[in-house]
């Protein structure tokens, strides 16, 4: 029989109200003292109204491939030292995949089996994650798959779930946020056949566009700089999309499919439109939702994504903000506006063009996801996030597995933000379903696939999940708050996923030095 944990009694709190200040405080005194860092973030942003969008969009290049004779397709990701102009003439040293600065998106078909040639050609250790992907652990690209420099990797898998918007990143432990912020980012675009059966804008860069939104910080004359601290992390003041500061896009269809990501550090985001008119969603991490659903904003963590719809008139320019406020962020008082809580930002202009291309409506019925049978809960594991910024009162540790997981079996993962502050929950090999916060039901846009959530404090989210396949009891995946300075300080912990009835060994982290 497999092992059910209890959640502890009385986990289910009501949510942190203005009136909880006090609380904040403490909680805030108790993290200021083990993570070293400050609620005296960077202190109220607004660049709405102030930026020169005038430069056009960067769209990453999509990743080239070759089909090995084995039907094998094969891609290539070079982890680079660069120089990337931000401003013309004032260069910054920035990382990248293949370039300076984020990497190609990378394109996969449902049924493929892909390999991704990983080499590093950084003076230091790095990993590439695939965030958001189902594959062997082994594959995942967390801190036990570390690329030295000078060495490659060559993880391969087969493409074996729902067309979606992935992304990866690097996952080397107690550096993720460094390797992140210097520019080590790209997309992971997952097709199939039902979703190009749809009538959806899908012409890559074209109406079918990635967002990657980052903050950073900048010089007076325009050279990268590291932001100041709040309690997440580092939140710059200044946005960059794809790497590009104050862009804009020109759009000639009347229907456009904006891809965003959440590739920042620490700062989370609220999207909407400028003149107000309402967010059209119709996909989270993990895949498309049953049907597109309006809203007034989108609000995405770090490692978070959305596909949103945008449906334009000839020669209008619409503006994409971010316009986060206390209560979206969850944060109160002069905590918030430390701390990113009421900042707007002008993110990117969309402009359309005088002449459109019509696009036909879009369908009403966008996926079938169907619901996970609660009686067929085998396992039910607590996850506490703490005043301490630790997982169930642990702070990660590379050699030791918290929890072990039987395969294709039905756990309920029960997600506690216990402290006064916003965290996040990511994780690994696994899209989830949210089946109820706080014991309510999801709202339609956390309803559908997820990989990554944004916990509110003193919140309980209740995760099913279902690890279909890969068992290994030799190597870890990862759970962690994609925070990733939390993350970085150990707001993270290993599973491991076996056969019914094995124990999961553990390995010391494996390094690669073959060239
Ligand atoms: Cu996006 Cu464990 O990470
Ligand atoms: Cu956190």
């Amino acid at each position: 029989m497999p092992a059910s944990r209890s959640i502890p009694a009385g986990i289910r709190r009501p949510r942190a109200t203005v009136g909880a200040l006090a609380a904040v405080a403490a909680g805030a005194l108790v993290a200021v003292s083990f993570a070293g860092c400050g609620l005296a973030g960077p202190g109220p942003v607004s660049t709405v109204g102030k930026v020169d969008f005038d430069t056009p969009l960067a769209i990453p290049p999509l990743a080239e491939s070759s089909v090995d004779a084995d039907g094998t397709r094969v891609f290539s990701l070079d982890a680079q030292a660069g120089s990337t102009e931000f401003e013309p003439g004032e260069p910054s040293t920035t990382w990248g995949f293949n370039g300076s600065y984020l990497g190609p998106t990378i394109v996969a078909k449902r049924g493929e089996h892909v390999r991704v040639d990983v080499t590093n050609s950084l003076d230091e250790a790095t990993t590439v994650h695939w965030h958001g992907m189902h594959l062997p652990a082994e594959m995942d690209g967390g801190p036990h798959q570390m690329v030295e420099p000078g060495a490659s990797w060559s993880p391969e898998w087969d493409i074996d779930q729902q067309a979606a918007t992935l992304w990866y990143h690097p996952h080397p432990h107690g550096e993720t946020e460094d390797h992140l912020a210097r520019g080590l980012a790209g997309m992971f675009q997952i097709q199939d056949d039902a979703e190009a059966a749809l009538s959806l804008p899908r012409e890559y860069g074209v109406d079918d566009v990635p967002v990657i939104v980052q903050d950073t910080g900048f010089s007076a004359e325009g050279e990268q700089e590291s932001p100041q601290r709040g309690y997440a992390g580092g939140l710059g003041d200044e946005l960059l999309v794809n790497g590009t500061r104050g862009p804009y896009l020109d759009v000639s269809d009347e229907l456009v499919r904006l891809r965003l990501l959440n590739a920042s550090t620490a700062r989370s985001y609220a999207f909407a439109w400028g003149d107000g008119r309402p967010v059209e969603l119709i996909a989270t991490d993990g895949g498309l939702l049953e049907a597109s659903v309006e809203l007034d904003h989108v609000r995405l963590s770090p490692g978070e994504r959305a596909e949103v719809l945008l449906r334009v008139t000839p020669g209008e320019r619409v503006m994409l903000q971010s316009r986060m406020t206390p209560e979206i962020a969850g944060l109160v008082g002069p905590v918030a506006s430390m701390n990113g809580g009421s900042d707007s930002f002008d993110v990117l202009e969309v402009r359309a063009a005088d002449q459109l291309d019509p696009a036909p409506a879009v369908p009403e019925r966008l996926n079938t996801i169907p619901a996970y049978a609660e009686a067929e809960v085998a396992t039910t594991r607590p996850f506490v996030l703490d005043d301490s910024f630790e997982i169930n009162g642990h702070a990660m540790d590379m050699g030791r597995i918290d929890e072990t997981l039987t395969v294709d079996t039905l756990e309920r993962w029960v997600v506690t933000n216990d402290t006064s502050l916003p965290h996040s929950f990511h994780v690994h090999d696994v899209q989830f379903r949210i089946a109820s916060i706080d014991g309510a039901a999801p709202p339609p846009e956390l309803a559908g696939w997820k990989d990554t959530i944004f916990t509110e404090p003193q919140t309980e989210y209740e995760l099913l999940m279902r690890f279909e396949d890969y068992a290994d009891p030799d190597t870890p995946y990862m759970y962690h708050c994609h925070l990733l300075w939390h993350e970085d300080n150990g707001m993270m912990g290993q599973f491991a996923v076996v056969e019914p009835g094995q124990s999961a060994t553990m390995t010391e982290g494996t390094t690669h030095h073959e060239h």
